[in-house]
């Protein structure tokens, strides 16, 4: 009986020849997204990635590094589950193909095949690429070149086992015809009808003969041989079944998978050896085989020979998990190529994370700590219902009501793996909660006593919409809703189906003490120097994180700011900020200085007039912190100032430089010097 109620997710079992690389994790950390979504709604969920351990491209790497090939496997085989803790991923199982008891199913199955007499021996000849593991007839070789790697092929004969794949033909495009779930997206699934109502459909040569590749699972019938690789792999889906779940075998509660996510250059052995594979044993097919895009780097190839093979570790040290998860994600829509550079990556983390959802947090939180001490404030009473609610908080009205419709909008972008949608649809709400917060202005509310029950609507709002957005956030992001969840002062139980029932608004206690943290998304400056993907093995690129979340920014000639009108967040992505060079930036002369003494600027709420000490001589700053500090709070402080500034007048008074400080609209806080140092040293 189908289960319903299940969901079986599988990657691609990756080939130990190499480390693993940014298109492994493409695919892995997109199975995880479904993965985690699927249990959140409730379905016993099953996601398994792993390792194909056997055939030419193992033992050659081996070979080159010297090593029996199961010792090549052993060594490399940490590096791929090492990463996929470093990802967040969540899989239920780890198989590898040199496991006994895969092996063993692979056996039974090829036995079971043999019995059927739907394997075969028969001479063979044809043309062989090595690379690709596989032969071409004359007139696919043009050159003595292989087709698909370019590489050259040598002609080889011999005899060989065949499976009777090409009687399988029509039933197969029957098949494709009827069920259009069953190759994703459409265009791949065209094209594999195109390819299958157009050519013959050859049987398939699934023994290697040990004399040429000793590095592979015996055949039960011919100890002379060891079985393709492909045939090995592919029978993983349904071997892992049989010993890696917890408890009893599960392939009858989990086969047929739900999904099979794959690379499109291995979509035709997945829809075609493997549904065939499927056919002569009797086993249901799988209801949907994704082929996403490939990642090209800085718009070229990814190779070893060109050196600009992006490790997903550096990234994950550099930029942060979940940022690399958003960005592989949210770059290009799923099934289509995507190009990925350092360049758009910052872009991404500073654009969409650190001005949006990160922000929106710091920001929420920052009111809450000033207006209410940091406790969720009390819902007024039928604040978001009826008539009244509708004209007095209509843009709270509708984040509120968009929020609790946006389960239903992703279960569509869920089924039909669109996880750029899925990010667009969660960063417009993020906007809607920023457009109502800019609307109310909860920093003036907040100085009028009798807007306190506006000021309470507006932020008790705000932090519920980020409690919703942080469950539907989970699947794609799970460390950054748990810092919300964590943030906001909740316990979330992501690991259980938060999302199986509608998402009910006003869960959020009041008087929750919330816990505001670090930045969720620092801003990233460009870097200056090499990059990741131009290779870097060691050096990480240079970027300086303000960990403040909001960038440093001099204040001393800026008088009193106007609140933007337009949030940070709802603005169009910032152009990228011109790059300058090291000459350009060592033109700013940065010092220390001591704060000697401090006064308010009459009339201004912002301007304190500093008088500093330089060691060798003494300036008057005038500085825009005076929201932020009391004049007697800074004396004696060491501070940076920018020494070469041209003087300027602020409401009237000379300012003799400029004090840094980090915030954006508001002071967040002053840069000041953690070591004694004296008076007028130079800042690099
Ligand atoms: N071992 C086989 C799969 C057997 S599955 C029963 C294999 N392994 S692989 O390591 O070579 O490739 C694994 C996956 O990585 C494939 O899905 C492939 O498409 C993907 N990618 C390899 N390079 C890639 C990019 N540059 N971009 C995106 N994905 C890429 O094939």
């Amino acid at each position: 009986m189908k289960n319903e109620n299940k969901f079986y997710i599988t990657t691609p079992i990756y080939y130990v020849n190499d480390v693993p690389h940014i298109g492994h994790a493409y695919t892995t950390v997109a199975a995880d997204v479904l993965a985690r979504y699927w249990r959140l709604r409730g379905h016993e969920v099953f996601f398994l990635t792993g390792l194909d351990e056997h055939g030419q491209k193992v033992q050659q790497a081996a070979a080159k590094a010297g090593i029996d090939p199961q010792a090549h496997c052993d060594k490399l085989a940490p590096q791929f589950e090492n990463l996929w803790r470093k990802l967040s991923i969540s899989n239920d199982a780890f198989i590898r193909t040199t496991d006994v008891q895969h092996k063993q199913v692979v056996q039974q199955y090829l036995q079971e095949l043999f019995g059927k007499q739907l394997i075969y021996k028969a001479d063979y000849s044809g043309w062989y690429c090595t690379f690709d593991e596989r032969f071409w007839t004359e007139k696919d070789v043009a050159d003595g070149l292989c087709p698909d790697c370019k590489r050259p092929v040598e002609k080889l004969s011999e005899h060989n086992y065949f499976f009777k794949m090409g009687q399988y033909q029509d039933r197969l495009i029957e098949h494709i015809k009827k069920h259009d779930r069953f190759i994703r997206p459409e265009s791949r699934r065209n094209e594999v009808l195109g390819f299958l109502t157009t050519q013959t459909l050859g049987d398939l040569s699934i023994s290697r003969p040990k004399s040429r590749l000793s590095w592979g699972i015996e055949l039960p019938f011919d100890t002379n041989y060891v079985t393709y690789v492909w045939f090995d792999a592919l029978v993983n889906y349904i071997s892992a079944l049989e010993y890696l779940p917890r408890g009893n075998p599960a392939s009858n509660r989990f086969w047929p998978a739900n999904v099979h996510l794959v690379g499109k250059d291995i979509l035709t052995t997945h829809a075609v050896y493997w549904s065939t594979m499927l056919m002569a044993l009797d086993l249901p097919l799988p209801e949907t085989i994704f082929a996403h895009g490939w990642w090209t780097v800085d718009g070229e190839k990814m190779s070893k020979s060109r050196g600009n093979v992006i490790d997903p570790n550096k990234i994950v040290e550099t930029y942060g998990v979940d940022a690399f998860r958003y960005f592989l994600l949210r770059e290009v829509p799923f099934g289509q190529d995507g190009d990925f550079s350092e360049h758009a990556m910052i872009r991404r983390v500073n654009s969409d994370l650190a001005n949006g959802i990160g922000n929106l947090l710091s920001r929420t939180l920052t009111m809450i700590d000033r207006s209410y001490e940091g406790k969720i404030p009390s819902v007024p009473q039928n604040y978001l219902v009826g008539k009244l609610a509708e004209e007095n908080y209509p843009l709270l009205v509708h984040a509120r009501n968009s929020l609790l419709t946006l389960g239903n909008q992703l279960v569509y972008s869920f089924q039909d793996f669109e996880f750029n949608n899925l990010l667009l649809h969660i960063t417009s709400r993020v906007s809607d909660v920023d457009t109502f917060i800019d609307q109310h202005k909860p920093w003036n509310l907040a100085k009028d006593q009798s807007k306190r029950e506006e000021l309470s609507a507006v932020l008790y709002t705000a932090a519920e919409c980020l409690r919703i957005l942080s469950l539907y956030l989970y699947p794609m992001m799970p460390n950054t809703a748990k810092s919300i969840a964590d943030q906001l002062g909740i316990a979330v139980d992501f690991d259980s189906p938060l999302l199986k029932a509608n998402v009910k608004w006003g869960e959020l206690q009041s008087g929750t003490k919330t816990r505001k943290a670090a930045a969720l998304f620092p801003r990233v400056e460009f870097a200056t120097s090499d990059s990741i993907s131009r290779g870097i093995k060691e050096k990480v690129a240079v970027r300086k994180i303000d960990l403040s979340g909001k960038g440093v920014k001099p204040v001393s000639d800026t008088p009193a700011p106007p609140q933007p009108t337009t949030p940070a967040s709802t603005m169009p992505a910032p152009a990228t900020p011109p790059q300058i060079t090291i000459d350009e930036f060592m033109k700013v002369q940065l010092r220390t200085a001591k704060i000697l003494s401090a006064e308010r600027v009459p009339k201004s709420e912002k301007l304190i007039k500093l008088q500093v000490s330089l060691g060798d001589e003494q300036r008057q700053i005038v500085a825009g912190i005076g929201k932020k500090y009391e004049p007697d709070a800074l004396v004696g402080k060491t501070i940076v100032i920018v020494a070469n500034l041209k003087p300027a007048k602020l409401m009237g008074i000379e300012s003799q430089g400029m004090v840094l400080a980090a915030g954006d609209t508001d002071v967040r806080g002053l840069l000041t010097i953690q070591e004694e140092v004296d008076a007028g040293t130079k800042v690099k």
